[in-house]
């Protein structure tokens, strides 16, 4: 999604605004551009494609203002080129932005009416004239009070203006902004990571606030214009791991951590002197819950549905996994005895925090699973459950996932402690088996040769199925969402007993299929779906713990995954499911970091 950068400064600020920029290419964008303001000029420079290439125009024809603004753009509103590529300037004004501006058509045509003309598609640029505009007849405060108060949807913006050259201002209303403060000069960006480098002073802009940064301070106005003051937050440098070292790409180098990254989510949370959780303060006490609910998007959504087979294997609970995109705007009867939980890496994905504001209006009881510890969700959530993977940079998903897997396992089995729906034996036990996990990643981990070499089958392979039961179901459709993003390769999770109920029909001669059949207590009955694929052609690639040779003549390849406890197979498989997508990926020359068209942080909706 978008990224923006703004830096006030006593010295040059290009050079930094391109490396914030480089910070912020992670979410995924299409277009970049600069501006600054150069002896009372507005200079801006765009290009279409990546902030490489904008470095190269500003190497060619330097930029030399000590402020300015930058930004990556993912396209919402027009063609990616280089017209609709931010910044929006006027002779007067120069706009970055991040959301969606709602009304804008409405706006245009208003602008256009009082004869103004746009140069772009993008609905951003309303914002420009509008700003031009009331700068004629107001001071700077009421120009954008005004401006801001005409906008309707999501945004956040980085401002500079010819006339005010000290200066540049920001603004929020659904995107997340932050706030960062250095030696003689001041900075905002989308997230704290793209000011990592420059600070570790950070404060965040609320909703519906502006702010203005000068090089020795910033001022903070509400959305009457108000000044307000703001908190200042010191950001830690221990989970610093967004450097690629020796690895090809992030997305390697994060699938690798996660034997790391469980075992030190397990450290964070388990008192094992006492093998106690350390989840207190549950906005409900756990006897008292009716229900659970679980929310999130993509990759997090495949959490939430695992977590749901969690609770219900070992609570008495009813529970529900949603879609934060449906549960948004569902007429869910929404009830003070259940407790809602949002899972989200980023903390900022728009439909997962719209879905949280939902519950926040409802007053309902709220639970956020994250792993940037500053985000929105993490603020507005009134208990915050952190997965501890560090700066994930891929915008596929990986150990985040597995982050969260820990994390959700773990509240699994406090809520079935504290409600003794499990014995403290059986508690004992899970604990015991879940700390192993650790060693059993690391252990599958050291297998990635072996699907290397089954990568090749679904290089030219027009469509894939994963296929699972119970427990291992969340993880087929994990594994289609990782080879659809990465591959581009069209692939389908199913629930392996659905398969008669219409998708075997797309099951011919040659198609590549994966079956995960850990043996649990679906096996039987998964190994007959994988018999009815094999009769009808299909090429299964069987991911289990079974050591047996029975089904080996039937099978094209057999991946092998350590034993453990059934309930926990999930997180074993899904080490081969990512190195799939990640090996077909590199084999189809696929950009591994940053598939296309897609986002790391989805902040429109
Ligand atoms: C897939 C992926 C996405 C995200 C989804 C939610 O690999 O990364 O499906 O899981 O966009 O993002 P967060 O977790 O930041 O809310």
């Amino acid at each position: 999604m978008c990224g923006i950068v703004g830096i006030v400064s006593n010295k040059s600020v290009s050079a930094s605004i391109i490396s914030a920029l480089k910070k912020l290419e992670y979410r995924g964008y299409d277009s970049a551009g600069i501006s600054t303001l150069i002896n009372g000029q507005i200079k801006e420079q765009k290009c279409s494609g990546r902030v490489d290439n904008l470095e190269k125009i500003l190497f060619q024809n330097p930029s030399s203002g000590d402020l300015g603004i930058g930004h990556v753009r993912w396209a919402t509103h027009g063609v990616p080129n280089q017209v609709n590529a931010h910044p929006h300037s006027s002779e007067a004004v120069s706009v970055v932005h991040n959301g969606i501006i709602e009304n804008s058509d409405t706006l245009r045509n208003e602008y256009k009416d009082k004869g103004y003309s746009f140069k772009s598609q993008t609905d951003t640029e309303v914002i420009t004239i509008m700003l031009t505009d009331f700068l004629k007849q107001n001071d700077l405060i009421n120009c954008i009070h005004k401006t801001l108060k005409k906008l309707e949807g999501s945004f956040a913006l980085g401002i500079i203006f010819k006339d005010y050259n000290n200066l540049v201002v920001g603004a929020r209303r659904g995107s997340p902004l932050a706030v960062g403060y250095g030696h003689n000069e001041n900075f905002i960006g989308s997230d704290s990571y793209a000011l990592k480098s420059m600070t570790n002073k950070i404060s965040y802009l609320d909703d519906g606030n502006f702010c203005i940064l000068y090089k020795e301070k910033v001022e903070f106005y509400n959305s009457d214009k108000k000044k307000i003051n703001k908190e200042i937050f010191e950001l830690s440098y221990e989970d610093n791991t967004a450097e690629k070292g020796d690895y090809r790409d992030f997305m390697s180098k994060e699938i690798n951590e996660q034997s790391y990254t469980t075992k030190k989510c397990i450290n964070e949370y388990l008192n094992t002197s006492k093998n106690e959780i350390n989840i207190l303060n549950l906005p409900l006490e756990a006897k008292k819950i009716r229900k659970i609910r679980l929310i999130g998007c993509g990759t997090a959504y495949h959490s939430c549905l695992m977590a749901k087979y969690w609770i219900e294997e070992f609570t008495s609970l009813d529970v529900d996994a949603d879609i934060a995109s449906e549960f948004r705007y569902r007429r869910i009867k929404l009830d003070p005895n259940d407790l809602y939980i949002f899972v989200s890496q980023s903390g900022e994905t728009a439909d997962t925090l719209a879905a949280l504001e939902k519950c926040k209006k409802n007053n309902l009881k709220t639970c956020g699973i994250v792993n940037v510890l500053e985000s929105s969700i993490a603020r507005n959530s009134d208990l915050v459950l952190p997965i501890h993977a560090g700066p994930e940079i891929g915008v596929a998903s990986t150990k985040a996932f597995i982050g969260q897997l820990t994390v959700l396992y773990l509240l699994t089995l406090k809520i079935a402690i504290d409600r003794k729906d499990i014995s403290s034996e059986e508690y004992s036990k899970l604990i015991l088996d879940l700390r192993n996990i650790p060693d059993l990643i690391e252990e599958t981990l050291n297998k990635q040769k072996d699907i290397q070499e089954i990568a090749r089958d679904f290089i030219k392979a027009k469509g894939t199925m994963y296929l699972g039961r119970g427990l291992s179901f969340p993880i087929a459709m994990e594994g289609a969402l990782k080879l659809k993003e990465l591959s581009y390769i069209h692939a389908e999770g199913y629930a392996a007993g659905e398969m008669k109920h219409g998708p075997l029909a797309l099951i011919e001669d040659g198609m590549p299929v994966i079956v995960l059949a850990p043996k649990d207590r679906f096996y039987e009955k998964t190994i007959s779906n994988m018999q009815e694929v094999i009769a009808r052609g299909g090429k299964v690639l069987m991911i289990t713990d079974d050591t047996s040779e029975t089904m080996s003549e039937n099978i094209r390849f057999k991946f092998q995954i350590p034993k453990t406890n059934s309930s926990i197979n999930s997180f074993l498989l899904t080490i081969p499911i990512q190195f799939l997508a990640y090996h077909v990926a590199l084999l189809k020359n696929c950009d591994i970091d940053k598939p296309r068209n897609l986002a790391k942080s989805v902040t429109v909706e």
